[in-house]
């Protein structure tokens, strides 16, 4: 964290721009502070290094249960919960989905404003809390579209409760707790909706960087895999396909996996 905090890059370094506009002089308002590469998609273009626009799979992954009988995710209204920089919000509109995205690092949000201009997409992107959005706005979804978020959240089972709410069907990446990859997370008991589970609390350290890509709140707790597909399934949940484990993922075990409710896929 040091180290990045040493060469965080400033917010918004010019008032204005002297050159001729760009797709550059756009990603360069945030210069040095991506996470996305994005010269795959656009050629040329300097932003950041991880090519979550084009090799991450996990946006193809939803095809496996929940493609659309026209192909890819036609038709189906998807909401995306913390896009980022967008990348994942790109390959889901590619694949047809008509996107809604809620995101709420502000600085995030004026990224994914960004990448909507220069790649020209459909996709909304609402700037607040997605745990509020879904308990507060009425509309419903074909999917729900959960990764790199839950381990974030400070109360995950209210924030599967409320897209239960709103959907039968919902993808999701996530770690889970496991002692040896994070021996200082505090458990403690919660009951929710008349199940027990056990949160592993974490505080964040530093959260001003220009990378903590993390929650919105100041502690996160982490459910350990047995309690994450019990609390899916608690809410109606109750197939699920688990798509791939990656259980030395250096910052801890992670899975994927598609929940759907009986009849829904
Ligand atoms: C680790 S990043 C994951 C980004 C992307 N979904 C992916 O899988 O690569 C977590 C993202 O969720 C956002 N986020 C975390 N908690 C949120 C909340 N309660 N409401 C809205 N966005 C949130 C963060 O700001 C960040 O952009």
């Amino acid at each position: 964290v040091r180290r990045w905090l040493r060469r965080d890059q400033p917010l918004l370094p010019a008032k204005f721009e002297t050159r001729a506009p760009s797709h550059q002089t756009a990603f360069d308002v945030f210069k040095g502070r991506w996470a996305s590469g994005l010269s795959r998609v656009l050629p040329g273009v300097v932003a950041g290094e991880d090519d979550l626009f084009v090799a991450d799979g996990r946006p193809a992954r939803v095809l496996e249960r929940f493609a659309s009988r026209e192909g890819g995710l036609a038709g189906q209204r998807v909401l995306e919960l913390g896009p980022l920089e967008g990348a994942h919000t790109y390959q889901l509109e590619r694949l047809g989905a008509a996107v809604t995205a809620v995101e709420a690092n502000v600085e995030a949000w004026l990224k994914c404003l960004i990448v909507k201009e220069q790649l020209q997409l459909r996709a909304r992107f609402l700037l607040g809390d997605f745990v509020a959005h879904l308990e507060q706005a009425p509309d419903g979804y074909d999917l729900i579209f959960a990764s790199g978020v839950l381990y974030h959240l400070p109360d995950p089972a209210r924030a599967i409760a409320a897209m239960a709410g709103r959907t039968d069907r919902v993808f999701i990446w996530t770690h889970v707790h496991d002692d040896r990859a994070w021996p200082r997370s505090k458990p403690i008991v919660v009951e929710r909706d008349g199940q027990r589970l056990t949160y592993h609390v974490r505080a964040y350290r530093e959260r001003g960087y220009s990378r903590f890509w993390g929650g919105a709140h100041a502690a996160a707790a982490m459910l350990t895999r047995e309690d994450l597909l019990a609390c899916l399934a608690r809410h109606g949940f109750t197939e699920l396909d688990v798509h791939e484990e990656t259980p030395d993922h250096p910052h801890g075990p992670a899975l994927s996996l598609s929940a759907w409710k009986p009849g829904a896929a």
